[in-house]
């Protein structure tokens, strides 16, 4: 098999660094590297640089790591649920999850940290327009309802409970997408 070598060459990697900034315009954030020391030898990490990382952007990602992890939560619950995924018996404990993400919707916003003119993240609107509140709150009220329904199953492998359910399931994905389409640019 022909397969490529990877290159690990620092001026190959330098050039590309500046190709990139010219390609974007943007400095991208100076970086450091942490070695991550432990039982199977020394492991070397690199990271964006904590000194040019300012409280702003350490909040919004931040919440962005929480939506992340929202995603996961709900792509758990949509494996088992629309693709049959044997993880059933995992249901209560992922909505229980998914419901607690709910109620922890406002944190994420508490400080008004939207993202620089033109680059994705939340919009300014999200600080600006008090229907976000409605936003957050039907939000958190569909994932409390997945909750209910999978707590009140009796057979959480039964196919018709899994039908059900998945229109609940439905019912908390038309939230996220609502609230991206008005409040997030991608
Ligand atoms: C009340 C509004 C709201 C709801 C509800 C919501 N989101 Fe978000 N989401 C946002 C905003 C605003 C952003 C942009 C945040 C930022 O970049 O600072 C975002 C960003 C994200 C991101 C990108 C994170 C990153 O790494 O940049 C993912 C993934 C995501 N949301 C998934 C979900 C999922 C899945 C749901 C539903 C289960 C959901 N969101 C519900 C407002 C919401």
């Amino acid at each position: 098999m022909n397969r490529m070598q990877p290159i690990h060459h620092p001026l190959r990697t330098t050039l590309f660094a500046i190709l990139l900034l010219a390609a974007t315009g943007s400095p991208a954030t100076a970086e450091v590297t942490v070695t991550m020391p432990g039982p199977w030898g020394d492991y070397d990490e690199t990271l964006d640089d904590p000194a040019e990382v300012d409280a702003t952007e350490a909040f919004q990602r931040f919440r962005q790591q929480s939506m992340q992890g929202t995603s996961a939560t709900y792509r758990s619950i949509e494996q088992i649920l629309r693709y049959g995924a044997p993880f059933a018996g995992q249901l209560p404990d992922l909505a229980r999850e998914l419901a607690r993400r709910g109620d922890d919707i406002e944190t994420g916003f508490a400080q008004e940290t939207p993202a620089r003119e033109g680059e994705p993240g939340a919009l300014p609107k999200a600080w600006e327009d008090p229907e976000f509140s409605a936003y957050k709150a039907a939000f958190r009220e569909a994932t409390a309802e997945l909750q209910r329904k999978v707590d009140a199953a009796d057979d959480l492998e039964d196919e018709g409970f899994q039908l059900r359910a998945t229109e609940v399931l439905n019912g908390v994905r038309h939230q996220c997408l609502a609230c991206h389409d008005n409040y997030r640019r991608r």
